[in-house]
């Protein structure tokens, strides 16, 4: 049904028609391979499934469940918009103490503020997250104030349409995107932050089923995409997490999701055309932050260290073709410590 609607609307509409191969074409970098087609086979195959329509199809075969968070420490980054800022007032709402962390002071204190009267709490943290100095500052706070936390969600992410670097020396979509989660996650773990049991939840995307894991593309060069390095980054993450897996071994859970295409300020100033081509069909901010609550309420088992979960399920990490021909996992590792290392040279 849901279907048929966006069908009739594109031909209702040879405008709406024409935006759509026009941005198939700008996720044509995405590809890496300058392949139209398969520009086209992401945009067009992945649509009903990422959209609200694939969200509503889905939730209409669970069950109504009530979550319960009351006593868990949280941490979630990227909290003052979006996704990020869903899953943390959600999380207050279910009983939980929630570090929020993102930028803006400003609406991370409306975010509070909106957050009195829930059962849990929201207490703010400014800091910019694409620093390794404020990373570490957020673990020396996180440890101060809380005894451990039980789950700590990396959603912060940017697409940056133009490169920029950081103070620090870092391309800084790679620095938000990557290596600050990547850090945060390890040093909380070594620092003791992290409980035994503890969740880890990474919101990867979907735009990292075009690409291949390859270092020389996480940051910027002289042919910068945004779009294009925004998927590297996240096709990284997946993989990050799959290593994780194996090497804990359960002592935590980690677990990579993405949210499907959600109705956020970040998609809308970054790629306008697809939010005001899609609006209609994208979900909204509940729907993106569903799974994080999910895994963070269910925390399922995850047999293979491999997988994305998206709404609810464990889905596979490759769906295009040439995406298995990357980087190996040990070539990221080493790159990541390079680039740790030369930001605190800086
Ligand atoms: N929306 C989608 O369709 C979609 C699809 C796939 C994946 N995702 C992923 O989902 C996550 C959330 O996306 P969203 O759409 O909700 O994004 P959003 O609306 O742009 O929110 C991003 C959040 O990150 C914070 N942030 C950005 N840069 C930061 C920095 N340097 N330090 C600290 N905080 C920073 C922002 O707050 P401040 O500006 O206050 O810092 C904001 O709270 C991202 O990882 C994104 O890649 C989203």
């Amino acid at each position: 049904m849901a279907l048929k609607h966006l069908s009739q609307k594109l031909h209702q509409n040879r405008r709406s028609l024409d935006a759509l191969f026009y941005a198939a074409r700008k996720i044509q970098p995405m590809s890496g391979t300058g392949d139209t087609l398969q520009a086209a086979r992401f945009f067009i195959g992945f649509l009903p499934s990422f959209t609200n329509l694939g969200y509503l199809a889905r939730r209409a075969l669970w069950q109504q469940e009530v979550w319960d968070f009351s006593g868990q420490h949280w941490l979630v980054t990227g909290a003052s918009t979006g996704i990020g800022r869903e899953i943390a007032r959600q999380a207050a709402a279910a009983g939980a103490d929630v570090l929020a962390v993102a930028r803006s002071a400003e609406k991370l204190a409306a975010l509070a503020s909106e957050a009195e009267n829930l059962p849990g709490s929201i207490h703010p943290i400014a800091l910019d997250l694409s620093l390794v100095a404020s990373t570490e500052q957020l673990i020396d706070h996180a440890l101060a104030q809380r005894p451990g936390l039980n789950v700590l969600i990396n959603n912060v992410g940017v697409l940056l349409n133009t490169p920029s670097t950081t103070i620090e020396g870092l391309d800084t979509g790679f620095a938000t995107n990557l290596l600050n989660p990547w850090l945060l996650t390890n040093k909380a773990t070594e620092r003791g932050l992290l409980t035994a049991g503890a969740s880890i939840i990474n919101m990867s995307s979907g735009g990292m089923y075009n690409v291949p894991l390859s270092v020389a593309a996480l940051e910027s060069h002289d042919d910068y995409q945004g779009a294009l390095a925004y998927a590297h980054h996240k096709r990284a993450q997946v993989e990050l997490n799959a290593y994780l897996r194996r090497i804990e071994k359960g002592r935590r859970q980690h677990y990579v999701m993405h949210p499907g295409w959600v109705d956020t300020p970040g998609v809308e100033t970054s790629l306008p055309d697809f939010h005001r081509l899609l609006k209609p069909f994208l979900r909204n901010v509940p729907a993106g932050a569903d799974t994080a609550l999910w895994l963070a309420a269910r925390r399922p088992d995850q047999r293979s260290p491999e997988g994305i979960w998206f709404d609810r399920a464990l889905r596979a990490v490759h769906a295009l073709p040439g995406s298995r021909q990357g980087d190996d996992i040990e070539t990221l590792l080493a790159y990541l410590q390079t680039r740790c290392n030369i930001s605190h040279a800086k």
